[in-house]
């Protein structure tokens, strides 16, 4: 039978607790068709950090290399300085292991309420450019503390890298029935990134003469996002307006405790990651209250990319028949434990 080698990394806070849910459900998942899981916990974040002051060895990294896929769960901890784990782990994998197509979908379930829309009406993924923009850690202070400080914080957006998440966005959209790909962006203000941003989309479209494409300003693109979702296929952007958009998107389509995300690494040279977009949760962390249903369907995202088709839809089954049993009221209360002993049951039943 195959093994999957996989890497996981809990992290920090509700992290830890959903991580150890999505993997009883893939262990299950592909034991019911003999495959097994070989998994590599590493623990990082912050028990490590405050240890030993490191966030992400290098000797750690080059192992991550070499498995199949990497699961995480969430970092950043209230005893950390803000940004020391964000950048040190998180954005060091996404950057390290050149994840540039920070893939996360939004369909809105049955039984899920909103006003928005009816189930399948809403279903749109957000290609989010994953390894430039202003996350590259380009800039300073000057000055700092004084009333003359001065911060930067410079996007970095190249045509390599724009181009590169840009195809694969329309590769997906060709892909989906609806063929249709949003650029959100703010070309009326940021001119120089925007422009890049605008030309490229226009000139990889040629390529994809069946898809049809649209723009919006980020601003714009939050209106609709609220008053009509359901016009949205496949939307790309850069990476910060990425990162606010998917939690929004996650808000109108059931909430963060759904909300999945992979970090592609589309030519293979490197593990693929898969997570949450939620982060670590302190204020609920260590309870049991964590939804862990989107770290499960970051496992779904993960099979996906690993070809296990079969099982990635029995993941995404497990999880349509779960929200459809909340719905109904037969279900409610439960420990992330028993959400995930759940899913875990019903992706083999
Ligand atoms: P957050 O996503 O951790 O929490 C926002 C709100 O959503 C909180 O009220 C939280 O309780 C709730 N929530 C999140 N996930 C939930 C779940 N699965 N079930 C139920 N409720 C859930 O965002 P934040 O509060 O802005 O950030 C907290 C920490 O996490 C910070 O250190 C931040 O840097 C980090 N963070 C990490 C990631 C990541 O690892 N990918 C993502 C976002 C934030
Ligand atoms: C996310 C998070 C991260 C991001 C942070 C924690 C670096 O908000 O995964 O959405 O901004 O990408
Ligand atoms: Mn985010």
């Amino acid at each position: 039978a195959d093994t999957l080698r996989l890497a996981v990394i809990p992290g920090d806070g509700i992290g830890q607790e959903v991580t150890a849910e999505a993997l009883k459900v893939l262990t299950a998942v592909l034991g019911a068709q003999g495959e097994q899981v070989a998994t590599t916990e590493y623990d990082l974040g912050a028990r490590l950090y405050h240890r030993t002051g490191e966030t992400l060895p290098d000797s750690v990294l080059e192992e991550v290399r070499g498995h199949d896929a990497i699961l995480l769960g969430a970092v950043g901890d209230p005893s950390v300085p803000s940004g020391v784990l964000e950048r040190g782990l998180l954005l060091k994998l996404r950057f390290a292991l050149d994840h540039y197509v920070n893939l996360r979908p939004s369909k809105l379930y049955p039984g899920v309420a909103t006003p928005l829309g009816q189930p399948g009406e809403i279903d749109f993924v957000v290609v989010r450019e994953g390894t430039e923009g202003p996350y590259v850690g380009n800039g300073g202070a000057l000055r700092v503390g004084t009333p003359h400080e001065i911060a930067t914080e410079v996007s970095v957006n190249t045509a390599f890298g724009v181009e590169r998440v840009v195809r694969d966005a329309f590769a997906r959209a060709a892909a989906r029935p609806r063929r249709k790909l949003t650029l959100v962006h703010k070309h009326n203000v940021l001119v120089h990134a925007g422009h890049l941003w605008r030309r490229t989309v226009e000139a990889v479209h040629a390529e994809f003469p069946d898809v049809s494409v649209d723009y919006l300003h980020v601003d714009a693109a939050t209106i609709f996002l609220v008053t009509d979702p359901a016009r949205f296929d496949v939307i790309v952007t850069d990476n910060l307006f990425g990162d606010i958009l998917t939690d929004l998107a996650a808000a109108v389509t059931g909430g963060i405790g759904l909300a999945a995300s992979g970090n592609v690494n589309p030519d293979r040279t490197a593990p693929s990651m898969f997570e949450p977009v939620h982060g670590s949760a302190p204020d609920i962390a260590g309870q049991q209250l964590a939804d862990p249903t989107a770290a499960v369907l970051s496992v779904s995202l993960m099979l996906e990319h690993l070809g296990r088709t079969g099982a990635a839809a029995r993941v995404d089954a497990a999880v349509t028949a779960d929200l459809a049993r909340r719905a109904a009221g037969e279900v409610g209360g439960r420990s992330t434990a028993a959400v995930g002993d759940a899913l875990a049951a019903a992706a083999v039943a």
